[in-house]
């Protein structure tokens, strides 16, 4: 079975602040793109890659990934848009696809591997997963209202895996936004399953995430 990557990075990376596109901000001297194709590209399972580029940021992007056997397109308004875009773009012989934020630029290998393995042993939607560590409550203007159960709680990652047309027929539905694709498979009443995430997969979302990042790539440096 064929195995592709839709990879946004389409996003303007307002939370991290510098005016400066998240994939292209720096990590250890290169931009966060570069780190994440990297990553993906070392996954021997994984075929065609398809970046999602900021609107003016195409040739730019395509030019820095060169190197690397990938496709960069347009993304779009928002991440659900953008991934649309990657859909249309893959060959016709793509049968699984999994969906990676670049911003989650240090996922390791592995965590790519159990998504695919989980994908080859029958399942047609699958997610990293991590346990919540903090207590959640719900909050409204400055007053508690609630605290949720965190027992069954999940913080979920990328990369998350999809069979084709499961994830095609997802994100073909009408209906409000979702911050995921295995949202949109949800409400098609379908099953999405878990492996276990990892923490090195996070998502570099503000400044403090730069500095995590950095030290995650010491640490590989030196060999763990
Ligand atoms: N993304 C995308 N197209 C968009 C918006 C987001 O491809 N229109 C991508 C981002 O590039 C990122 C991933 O979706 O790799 C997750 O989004 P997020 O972490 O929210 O990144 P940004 O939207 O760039 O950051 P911010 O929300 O802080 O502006
Ligand atoms: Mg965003």
């Amino acid at each position: 079975m064929s195995v592709a990557v839709v990879l946004p990075a389409a996003g303007r990376g307002e939370r991290l602040g510098s005016g400066v596109v998240k994939a292209l901000r720096e990590l250890a001297g290169e931009p966060l793109l570069l780190h994440a194709v990297r990553g993906v590209r070392a996954v021997p399972a994984i075929g065609c890659v398809v970046v999602l580029a900021p609107v003016g940021l195409v040739n730019d992007m395509a030019v820095l990934l060169s190197p690397y056997d990938v496709v960069v397109v347009p993304g779009g308004d928002d991440r659900q848009e953008s991934v649309r875009h990657g859909l249309r773009s893959l060959a016709a012989d793509v049968d699984l696809v999994l969906v990676h934020d670049a911003a989650r630029a240090l996922a390791p290998v592995s965590l790519f591997e159990e998504v695919i393995a989980a994908l080859r042993a029958g399942a047609e939607a699958v997610v990293p997963v991590l346990p919540v560590a903090d207590t959640v409550k719900r909050v409204v203007g400055d007053r508690v209202t609630g605290t949720v159960e965190r027992t069954d709680l999940r913080a979920v990652q990328t990369p998350q895996g999809f069979v084709r047309e499961v994830l095609e027929k997802a994100h073909a539905q009408l209906g409000p936004p979702a911050t995921d694709d295995a949202a949109l498979v949800e409400r098609l009443g379908r099953t999405v399953v878990t492996v276990p995430g990892s923490e090195e997969a996070f998502k570099v979302t503000t400044p403090f995430d730069l500095l995590l990042a950095e030290t995650v790539l010491t640490r590989r440096a030196r060999g763990r």
